[in-house]
């Protein structure tokens, strides 16, 4: 059973047919919100908001060890996560959504392992090709199949935030070799490669990078692409699950 992670502008789960939502205590403390167990394109998934159902928990202080260990507890076998980001490669615009194969970690003080020391177990596991290609092959065939392009293969940086980025850390970013940036994908993909869970991100572009578009960023310009950007991942989603 596959299991969703909402990002920014997808806490609401009204495309979900609900079975079951679990309160779930972890030894790493409570994920963002109970897990819910419901049926998507035909498919039983499981489904977490990222950020709770309120939008409540900021990038940095989401307690991502307990939202996967408690996913892998209501029986998942992998993720497909969607994440809002900005888009720093200029073939890109915003409600676009793209597919990363890449991943570049910006993120520090996270909680970002399961072998932290504490266990007794030292594990260094294997980074190499982070998302799961099978996964990501099952997401792009199901956007040909509804019409929507997905951006794929591309190069996703995680940033700490909660602050936007200034002009001069994207084009940093650029040097390193990134096309779009968001603050959530790490550590959520390298926590779940240490559960063994396959993982693939739908990215929904929410904005121009910074010093990429004109003007300031702005909530209410993320929040308006959002809405139809995350209706097209959902839409894709779907597609991906019935297939
Ligand atoms: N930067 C980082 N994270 C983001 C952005 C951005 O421009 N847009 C949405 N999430």
């Amino acid at each position: 059973m596959l299991a969703l992670i909402g990002g920014s502008g997808a806490g609401s789960i009204s495309r979900l047919s609900i079975d079951e939502r679990r309160v779930i205590r972890t030894p790493y403390g409570s994920p963002s919100d109970p897990v819910v167990r419901g049926t998507l394109g035909g498919a039983e998934v499981l489904f977490l908001p990222r950020h709770g159902m309120s939008h409540k928990i900021p990038p940095h202080a989401i307690n991502y060890r307990a939202n996967l260990w408690a996913l892998r507890e209501c029986g998942a076998t992998g993720i497909l996560a969607l994440n809002a980001v900005g888009a720093i490669n200029a073939g890109l615009a915003p409600m676009d959504l793209a597919l990363p194969d890449q991943v570049l970690d910006y993120t520090w003080g996270r909680s970002h392992t399961y072998f932290d020391g504490k266990s007794g177990v030292v594990r260094h596991v294997d980074f190499t090709h982070p998302y799961d290609e099978t996964l990501r092959g099952r997401i792009a065939g199901a956007a040909d199949g509804v019409g929507l392009g997905c951006f794929s293969p591309c190069c996703y940086a995680a940033t700490q935030g909660p602050r936007l980025e200034s002009a001069a850390e994207i084009d940093r970013l650029e040097r390193d070799g990134a096309d779009i940036v968001g603050m959530t994908g790490m550590p959520e993909l390298a926590l779940s490669r240490e559960l063994d869970l396959p993982y693939a991100s739908l990215c929904v572009v929410a904005n121009m990078a910074a010093g990429r578009g004109e003007g300031e960023i702005t909530m209410e310009e993320i929040e308006r692409n959002l809405v139809t950007g995350i209706e097209n991942a959902f839409n894709v989603l779907e597609a991906a699950l019935a297939g």
